[in-house]
């Protein structure tokens, strides 16, 4: 974050002119500067966003007294270890099995180090004397590594699954296991897009050694990460933001977020190289009943099964303070779509999106305090180069379910640097603050 954004943020409340300053180099909605902190940096999430933002908005907030911090949209938990190091509680909501198992992995950063150093190299021990034969594997595994690596990760994951009891060492292995994955593929494993096997990579990593460096690193962070304060444990529940079940009534004094966006972004895709490798699916269609059945329907694939019932969606009672420019936006989207090849259900994307955000923001309101404060990290969107206006449909939607003000603070520009973007419609990203 640089030094100009943290000036902002730290004013916003007393300022609220700067914030409609474009800050157009601003990192805090990223996970980029998490890669140098430590245990953030143990699992590259790319729909993270930046923990010294976060703790930064948390420190401003301790000031008025909060002492209880939620992420309904948890991801890999970066909220719920920054509500820790500021000896506020912390709970987190996450609903992808997968991501919610590496949150919580993350948070047993405080069991014994020599236990795990112990139980890792046991792991790693127990793959170099028992490597596992040939075998066949899924074809997405064959794609992204060659023979010798992919025996040598069969051999670590044989390895952990025959000594893996319900310890914290057990599942902080399990970690390192499933995040050295795509430094050791040669070919393009970027999440966004994810699998590029014409594309070569020049630094690849073997598995054992990996494994190794990754113990290392992880052990150093424990060590650091023990020196300071331990603040409260936080927790991580593995359920839906929609209805935040676990979370008590009035318990969030704060919430920070950043949800999915309605960008087609698919979070059940993101992670589905480790997800098979772990053996919880054998390919891309598993990925609907296994992850993406759970998730707020933000991606065409997701709601392709019922694009016919559009207009039901739109009827849905709580999406009744934005219905009629929804109406309007979808039924421009389902025309556009007529012109383009692909033939995207944005529509029904769009209506099933607000609707699943409508009981969200429903479901805060129970749980947050009453005068407490919402921040959602939010970015608007225009498939086929339709503009939808999210945060202020969010502000609405956010009112209806019962909270008092909104108003949005932009931090970054969208959508004007790439050549080859879709469409030329300016887009923006920024913080919703919501209060009640
Ligand atoms: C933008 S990411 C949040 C990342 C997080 N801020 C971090 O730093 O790792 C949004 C997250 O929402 C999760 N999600 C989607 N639908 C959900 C739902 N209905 N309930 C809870 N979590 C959900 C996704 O799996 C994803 O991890």
């Amino acid at each position: 974050m640089s030094p100009r954004s943290q000036a902002e943020q730290l004013s916003f409340f007393e300022e609220a002119d700067q914030a409609a300053k474009p800050l157009l180099t601003d990192t805090s909605s990223t996970f980029q500067d998490n890669l140098a902190l430590p245990i953030h940096r143990w699992f590259r999430y790319s729909a993270g966003f930046s923990a010294a933002w976060v703790r930064q908005v948390i420190e401003q907030e301790k000031v008025r007294g909060c002492k209880q911090v939620l992420d309904p949209f948890a991801g890999s938990g970066t909220v719920p270890l920054e509500a820790e190091l500021a000896a506020v509680r912390g709970l987190g909501v996450e609903a992808h099995p997968f991501v919610a198992r590496i949150a919580r992995a993350k948070l047993e950063w405080r069991s014994p180090v020599s236990d795990f150093k112990e139980f890792a190299l046991r792991v790693l021990e127990h793959a170099s004397v028992h490597r596992v034969e040939e075998g066949k594997y899924p074809k997405l595994m064959e794609q992204c590594f060659p023979r010798g690596t992919l025996l040598r990760l069969y051999s670590l994951r044989t390895a952990l699954s025959e000594l893996a009891d319900s310890s914290p060492a057990a599942e902080l292995s399990w970690l390192m296991l499933v995040s050295i994955l795509r430094q050791c593929s040669p070919v393009g494993t970027a999440q966004w897009q994810y699998v590029l096997p014409s594309k070569k990579k020049v630094k690849v990593v073997d598995p054992f050694r990996a494994f190794e460096e990754k113990m290392l690193q992880m052990a150093q962070d424990m060590t650091v990460r023990q020196s300071l304060p331990g603040g409260p444990k936080a927790k991580i529940f593995h359920e839906d933001a929609r209805k935040c079940s676990s979370v008590p009534f009035g318990w969030a004094q704060l919430v920070i977020t950043s949800p999915p966006y309605a960008n087609n972004f698919d979070y059940a895709d993101a992670t589905r190289l480790e997800m098979t490798f772990i053996g919880e699916i054998n390919s891309w269609g598993d990925l609907q009943n296994s992850v993406r059945k759970y998730l707020v329907r933000s991606c065409s694939q997701h709601v392709a099964p019922i694009s016919g019932q559009t207009k039901e969606i739109i009827e849905d009672p709580v999406l009744l303070p934005i219905r009629s420019e929804l109406a309007d936006v979808c039924a421009r989207l389902e025309e556009e779509r007529e012109h383009h090849g692909g033939k995207k259900t944005y529509h029904t994307m769009v209506a099933a999106y607000f609707s699943d955000m409508a009981r969200v923001w429903t479901a805060l309101r129970r749980v947050t305090a009453g005068g407490g404060r919402v921040c959602f990290v939010v970015g608007d969107s225009a498939p086929y180069g339709i503009y939808v206006p999210v945060d202020r449909w969010f502000g609405d939607l956010a009112l209806a379910a019962g909270f008092r003000t909104y108003r949005f603070e932009k931090t970054r520009d969208r959508n004007v640097k790439w050549k080859n973007r879709k469409h030329r419609v300016p887009l923006h990203e920024g913080r919703l603050w919501v209060e009640g």
